[in-house]
Order: C-alpha cells, then sequence, then structure tokens
C-alpha cells in the first residue's frame, strides 16, 4: 500500500480532474418537512469536500440523494457510471453485521476484481488497523465494540473497497480530534495515491476548518456557501 510515516506531512493533493456528480436544483420534501430546497453542487474528481450544517440541516439527506440512495422530489443527480466510478458510502447509522466479529465485516469489502489477490487485501487492512490503532480489536464482536471503534471498522470496511468516491456521513461524531485527525491523513494519502474523492458530512465546522479541503455549508436545506473554509 504505502508508507503511512514516510508520506505523513501531507501539504500536497491529488490536482482535481473533471466533474464526477452535478447535483441540478434538488428539492427533496417528506411529507411536509422540505429536507432540501433547490439545491446546485458540482463535485469534481480529486476533491476533498466538507459539508457542513447544523443537525437537521439536510447533510444527509443531501449525500442520499448525491450517492443515489434517495430519489429527489425534483431536481436532478447527474452521476458517473457506477461500474467506472465505484462510490462507497459511509452511513450515519453504521450498518455494520452486529453479530460478526470486526474483521469479519472487513472481510466483506475483499473484491477479487480489485485486488492482485487476498494478501494485498490482507496488507491493506492490517495496515489500516495499525495507523487507526485497532490491529488488536479485530476479533471483537461489533455488538461489543463501542462506538468509536465501530466508526473506525466502518470507514475501513468502505476503503478497503477501494472506491473512486467517498461518501461519509460524519464518520468521525464518536471519535476524538487525534482519531478524526488520523482518517482525515489516511483520506489524504488515498486521494494522493488513487485521486480518492471525498465528501465529509460533519455537524461540526470548527473540525472541518481544522483540515484543508472546499467547505460546503448547509443552512435549513439551502447549500448556503461553497468555498475555502477561512472565509465563512
Ligand atoms: N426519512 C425521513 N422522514 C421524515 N423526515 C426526515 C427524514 N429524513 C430526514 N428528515 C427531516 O429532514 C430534515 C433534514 O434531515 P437530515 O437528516 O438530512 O439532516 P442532517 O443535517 O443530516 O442532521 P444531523 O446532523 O442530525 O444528522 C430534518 O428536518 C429531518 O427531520
Ligand atoms: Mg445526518
Amino acid at each position: 500500500m504505502f508508507d503511512f510515516h514516510k508520506n505523513q506531512a501531507m501539504n500536497f493533493r491529488a490536482s482535481v480532474g473533471p466533474k464526477l456528480f452535478g447535483a441540478e436544483n434538488i428539492s427533496v420534501k417528506f411529507g411536509q418537512t422540505q429536507a432540501l430546497k433547490g439545491i446546485d453542487f458540482n463535485l469534481h474528481q480529486g476533491e476533498i469536500v466538507f459539508l457542513t450544517g447544523v443537525s437537521g440541516a439536510g447533510k444527509t439527506t443531501f449525500l442520499k440523494t448525491l450517492g443515489g440512495f434517495l430519489e429527489p422530489t425534483s431536481g436532478r443527480v447527474v452521476r458517473p457510471n457506477p461500474r467506472k466510478v465505484f462510490t462507497a458510502p459511509i452511513f450515519q447509522d453504521l450498518k455494520l453485521f452486529e453479530n460478526q466479529t470486526c474483521e469479519q465485516n472487513l472481510l466483506s469489502s475483499f473484491d477479487p476484481s480489485v485486488y492482485k489477490n487476498r494478501k494485498e487485501f490482507d496488507q491493506d487492512l492490517m495496515e489500516l488497523a495499525r495507523i487507526l490503532g485497532v490491529n488488536n480489536r479485530l476479533d471483537l464482536k461489533i455488538k461489543n465494540a463501542n462506538g468509536g471503534l465501530k466508526q473506525k471498522i466502518a470507514f475501513m470496511r468502505a476503503l478497503l473497497t477501494r472506491p473512486d468516491v467517498l461518501l461519509a456521513d460524519e464518520p468521525t461524531a464518536a471519535l476524538d480530534f487525534e482519531n478524526a485527525r488520523k482518517m482525515f491523513d489516511i483520506l489524504n494519502l488515498y486521494n494522493v495515491k488513487q485521486g480518492l474523492t471525498v465528501v465529509w458530512a460533519t455537524h461540526n465546522k470548527e473540525l472541518a476548518k481544522k483540515f484543508t479541503g472546499r467547505m460546503v455549508h448547509m443552512d435549513k436545506g439551502k447549500l448556503i456557501y461553497s468555498g475555502h473554509a477561512c472565509f465563512i
């Protein structure tokens, strides 16, 4: 995979490529609740975007609509063919298999058409486990794992599918800053090595400001800001 320590000074990024996803005037209604109100948004290959907004602003609804997990009530999302551009989600409720161990959950990401062989997958798995400090907890069943460990496993499971795009909904909600930083460093490395594109939703604007990336801010279902984090 990569040597994490050699690459730790993350002042570089993959260059931004062509448009991958386009949301055109999308709105989503749940009964009387208008969760999204006429959002336009473009995501380009190689971008790392932080999607911020207070609870209820519409971040989850937006990510699900963007990823094709939810149909907009009006407007449309133009997204690439999933066979060409593979998108992995990390849902807010994680969707892990509770009765399986952490390792068993991770093994579900192994796709022989993506890896040269199983050894290469195992190396990636162990490298991520080491960086995130979970290598001695892989035998634990998910139902016995704490919230932080579950989030790390969901994060690893998504990355081990080797996605082109990662849509992560509050991936660090149960983690402290140091662990959030480790995840961010890993995403940066995948961005540089594999051109990974990321949308990372968080209600924690201050956290997003500590990392480098484009910030997109939502308020009451609207997208009200897109740009550098220091101007908001
Ligand atoms: N399945 C649903 N049925 C009805 N209302 C919903 C549903 N999902 C979301 N909503 C409503 O849509 C609005 C946006 O919710 P959403 O979950 O997208 O916000 P969020 O920014 O992700 O919030 P949080 O930070 O708490 O995760 C809220 O008013 C919410 O109550
Ligand atoms: Mg949410």
